[in-house]
């Protein structure tokens, strides 16, 4: 499925966009913004990645859901190609995932983040971390900031989000 917003398409990954999502993701990871992440692991994870194209068919960003249980999934590696940022990729990626949730029947979204404002604008609240377990025995484990992690914990109830519209 396809979701167009101002010149910017939002479409299911495929194996074209791993090399790009690789270089996106730990471009990202080299400056401290997320989790590192091999090809092997991206390619695994593929089915899960949402990509967003401009017009022009750059890769613009990259954000992929991933269900954690039945009661929650997860928002991970989110990331907006720096000469595309401000102009509402991050927006429309987190859009268009909270919309794949909801019809996947999640009734609650959790991402880990330094970017708070960011998230909080589009309805997501600050938790807890202690409040997601589940997370923290997945890639948390494979993270070299385990026992010092400085993220933060936010969620969005579904059906309660302002910028996450139907
Ligand atoms: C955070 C990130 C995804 C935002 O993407 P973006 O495309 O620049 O954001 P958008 O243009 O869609 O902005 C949407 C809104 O959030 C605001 N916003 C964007 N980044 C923000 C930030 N870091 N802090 C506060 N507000 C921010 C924008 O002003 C905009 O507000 P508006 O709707 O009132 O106009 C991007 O900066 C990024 O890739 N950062 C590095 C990786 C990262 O932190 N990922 C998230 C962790 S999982």
């Amino acid at each position: 499925m396809k979701t167009t917003v101002k010149k910017t398409t939002y479409r299911s990954a495929t194996v074209a966009d791993v090399d790009g999502i690789f270089k996106l993701v730990n471009g990202m990871a080299e400056s401290g913004q997320m989790l590192r992440r091999s090809k092997y692991r991206i390619v695994t994870m593929l089915a899960n990645f949402i990509v967003a194209d401009t017009r022009n068919g750059e890769l613009a960003g990259c954000g992929a859901l991933f269900p954690l249980w039945i009661d929650s999934a997860e928002i991970v590696a989110l990331a907006v190609d720096p000469r595309f940022r401000g102009t509402g990729v991050g927006k429309g990626l987190v859009q268009e995932l909270l919309q794949r949730a909801r019809r996947l029947g999640f009734p609650e979204v959790i991402t880990l983040t330094y970017a708070v404002d960011f998230f909080s604008r589009l309805g997501f609240s600050v938790q807890p971390k202690d409040k997601f377990p589940r997370k923290l025995w997945r890639e948390c484990l494979e993270c070299p900031r385990l026992e010092d992690c400085d993220e933060i914990a936010m969620s969005i109830r579904l059906g309660e989000s302002p910028g996450g519209g139907e």
